[in-house]
Formats: C-alpha cells, sequence, structure tokens
C-alpha cells in the first residue's frame, strides 16, 4: 500500500508517538485488506467506550496511547459508556465502575476524542454528506452512515477507529469502494413492515440472509417502504441496526429510498448475485421475543432516541403513569435540549426516565440487578440474552408503552 510523504513522516514520529503508533496500525491494516492507499475521512466514532466491555486491559492500553500526547485531527465522538455520567447513583451504578468509567473517558478525551457518548453522532451534530469517507465504529452507526446518508466507512474496530482520529485517514478499502458497495444479494420482501420494531424484526432476517454472503453481505432490499414524517429516520436506524447485529450488515440499499439506490437502483440490483424472499416477520418475532415473567425495566432507544422519538413517547404515554421502569436512552445532549424543551420533565411525570451516556447493551446489567427487559429494539433483543443471560420481550413502542402502564407485557 502506497504511503504518501507526510504519512510516511508522521510514522517516522514526526508528529509525536501516538500519531506514529496510529499510522503504524492504519499502514499494517491497509497491507491486510489489500488497501491502495489511505483516504482522508471527514469525521471518525470511536466504539469500545464502556469500561464493562473493555476491562483493565483495555483502559490500560487507552491511558497508555493517551499519556503519547497526539490529539484527534478531525472530529471524533464516543460510542456510549457504561454508566450515566449525571444518573448513576440514582440508577443504581456503583461508585467504583462509575469511576473506572471515568478513566475511560478521561484518556480518550486526553486523545481529542469528544465524550458524546452516543451511537447515533448525527443527532448531536455530525451528519457527514454524501460520499463523504469518515472512519465509524458502532455497528448500528456505520449501518446508518453507509445506507441512510450515503457516506463512506468500513466497520472500525475500536484502535482503528482512534489511529484514523489521530492520523485524519483510514485504509481504502471495501465499503469506501464502489466496487465493496455494490449489492450481493437482493431481497424482496412481502410483507407489511408498518413499524420501528417490524423494521428491526425484518433488518435481523435480512443480516441472517446476508451473513452467507461473501465479503460481507450488501443486501438490495425491494417491495418496502419507511413510514413518512419523524419515524421514517427511527425506522431505517432499526432497520440497519438489526441486520448489523445479525449478520454484521453494514450497508443496505432500499429500493428507492436509500441514496445510492434511488441514484442507480436498477445498475445496483443487476450486480447481486443471491435472491431471497422475506414472507413474513414471523421468524425474527419468534427469535427475539422470547420475555417471561416479571419485567424490570422497559428500556428503548436502541440506537438511542430523536428528539422527535420523545415527543412521540410522551404522546403515547398521554399523563398517565408507568408502573414499571421506564428507560429511555438517549445522548446527553439530547436529553439537555428535552430538558430545555420541558420535554424530560414531562416524561418524569409520567415517570420515564432519560439516560444518557449508555444503553442497555453495554451498562452492567446483572450488577443492576435487570434480568428481564421489554424493548422495541431487535438489536438489544438480540445481544441481552448472550451478553447478560437477559430474558427479553420485543415488540413495537407502542406494545412498550403499554407494557410500562399496565406493568406487564401483553403479547399482541
Ligand atoms: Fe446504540 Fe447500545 Fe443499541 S450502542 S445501537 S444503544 S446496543
Amino acid at each position: 500500500m502506497k504511503l504518501t510523504a507526510k504519512q510516511r513522516a508522521i510514522l517516522s514520529g514526526k508528529k509525536g508517538k501516538g500519531a506514529a503508533k496510529a499510522m503504524e496500525i492504519l499502514a499494517a491494516l491497509g497491507r491486510i485488506h489489500g488497501a491502495a492507499d489511505l483516504v482522508a475521512v471527514g469525521s471518525v466514532q470511536v466504539s469500545g467506550v464502556s469500561y464493562g466491555n473493555i476491562g483493565e486491559h483495555g483502559l490500560a492500553f487507552l491511558e497508555d496511547w493517551a499519556a503519547m500526547g497526539s490529539k484527534a485531527v478531525v472530529p471524533a465522538t464516543m460510542n456510549p459508556g457504561g454508566s450515566d455520567r449525571r444518573l448513576w447513583k440514582s440508577l443504581g451504578f456503583s461508585a467504583a465502575f462509575v469511576k473506572k468509567q471515568e478513566r475511560v473517558i478521561r484518556a480518550l478525551e486526553g486523545l481529542g476524542i469528544r465524550p458524546s457518548l452516543t451511537c447515533t453522532p448525527y443527532h448531536v451534530g455530525v451528519t457527514p454528506k454524501l460520499g463523504e469517507h469518515v472512519a465509524w465504529a458502532e455497528s448500528s452507526a456505520v449501518c446508518f452512515a453507509n445506507s441512510v446518508l450515503g457516506a463512506r466507512t468500513n466497520r472500525e474496530g475500536g484502535p482503528s477507529a482512534i489511529a484514523a482520529a489521530l492520523a485524519g485517514v483510514t485504509p481504502r478499502h471495501t465499503l469506501h469502494t464502489d466496487e465493496g458497495r455494490l449489492p450481493t444479494r437482493i431481497v424482496e420482501v412481502k410483507c407489511r413492515v408498518p413499524t420501528a420494531a417490524d423494521a428491526g424484526a425484518l433488518g435481523y432476517l435480512v443480516g441472517r440472509l446476508a451473513a452467507s454472503d461473501q465479503k460481507g453481505g450488501v443486501p438490495f432490499i425491494t417491495g418496502v417502504t419507511p413510514p413518512g414524517g419523524p419515524e421514517r429516520l427511527t425506522w431505517l436506524k432499526a432497520l440497519g441496526a438489526g441486520m448489523a447485529a445479525s449478520g454484521s450488515v453494514g450497508l443496505y440499499h432500499l429500493d428507492c429510498v436509500t441514496p445510492e439506490a434511488v441514484a442507480q437502483g436498477s445498475r445496483l440490483a443487476k450486480a447481486a448475485g443471491q435472491r431471497s424472499v422475506v414472507k413474513d416477520l414471523a421468524e425474527g418475532y419468534r427469535t427475539l421475543d422470547r420475555g417471561a415473567g416479571k419485567i424490570d425495566v422497559v428500556a428503548v432507544g436502541c440506537p438511542h432516541a430523536s428528539p422527535e422519538d420523545l415527543t412521540r413517547i410522551l404522546r403515547l404515554l398521554n399523563w398517565k403513569k408507568a408502573k414499571l421502569p421506564f428507560w429511555i436512552f438517549v445522548a446527553e445532549e439530547v436529553r439537555r435540549q428535552a430538558e430545555t424543551d420541558g420535554v424530560a420533565a414531562s416524561l418524569g411525570r409520567c415517570g420515564a426516565t432519560l439516560v444518557a451516556d449508555t444503553c442497555i447493551v453495554v451498562s452492567p446489567l446483572q450488577s443492576l440487578g435487570i434480568r428481564t427487559v421489554a424493548t422495541d429494539s431487535a438489536k438489544a433483543a438480540f445481544y441481552l440474552p448472550s451478553h447478560h443471560g437477559a430474558a427479553v420481550y420485543f415488540g413495537p413502542l407502542e406494545q412498550n408503552v403499554e407494557a410500562a402502564l399496565r406493568g406487564s407485557w401483553q403479547s399482541s
């Protein structure tokens, strides 16, 4: 892989030890993936932020890197960590855990990464343009950036995203190239997909199909369109999050909807080697909706909720009071806005809590005494049983709000 003179200078330590380490990682990854060169990125999103996931080794790795003194040269944000920085005590997080989590955040801040602590950078002012190269790491954010925004990113690992932030470049391969963005499979959908939870269930099924495609699946989906209005983005987010979870899909094309499908739909569709049909969502719901017994928490906002989602939840609560803990995960910047607008206080009167900086999957659920979760997120329903041994009720937002208000899950 070719490095420019500037990149070779960084590699030799001219911009500091931390940047040299970054360039070393990027050059090695570029060689492994057969990249032609390193491409400049407009933004970076770093994962591996939760202390619960990275542990002592991860923390030491980040602190060592931060001690080298190099800083991000492009805007860089953080994925959710393991606890809410403001509400940790009232939510039941331990002081010892929060202390370690704060050290992770400080180390990343030392590397010049903004503590946005969200998987939805596009809700906090980072919205890449069509065709822009970025280096994002969180799977649902990667799928959203590539598919809905038409930006270009592979799914970075924690260290490779930090390296991209420090060097401002990433290896140009796979989803950074026109060829890597061609569909591998057409998926014809023959059923209605009205809600975001349905989109998540569809995403889960499509991800399972695409997982067997060579070089990582890129599905071209036909026969379905998202709802209009503010629910559109929530639906598209849920679709991508579901397939990123079950099939590591980093890009989908939705016929006549996503920008590359709109611009070159029939040319793209011709490239797909495989064809599948999804007749209904029953198998998705059967696998994801496996709750049993008393619900410990109703958790929505995976991926993190938008301001419009909060208004919708408030409407569904209709000034009634939740009987169960009802957590809505958001970016801290979205929570602050909701506090300013009065939406947070109204949700609070209905018994709902805006939880920021973390999420239901990356927080230490067992130590919070949470064993059974209700959610509208296919991604959360996919990971909670394996990561935390939790039982999960999965269904549309309306069903979750109803469960919070009644105190139990009503099967549809
Ligand atoms: Fe985001 Fe956590 Fe879900 S990182 S996509 S809220 S699993």
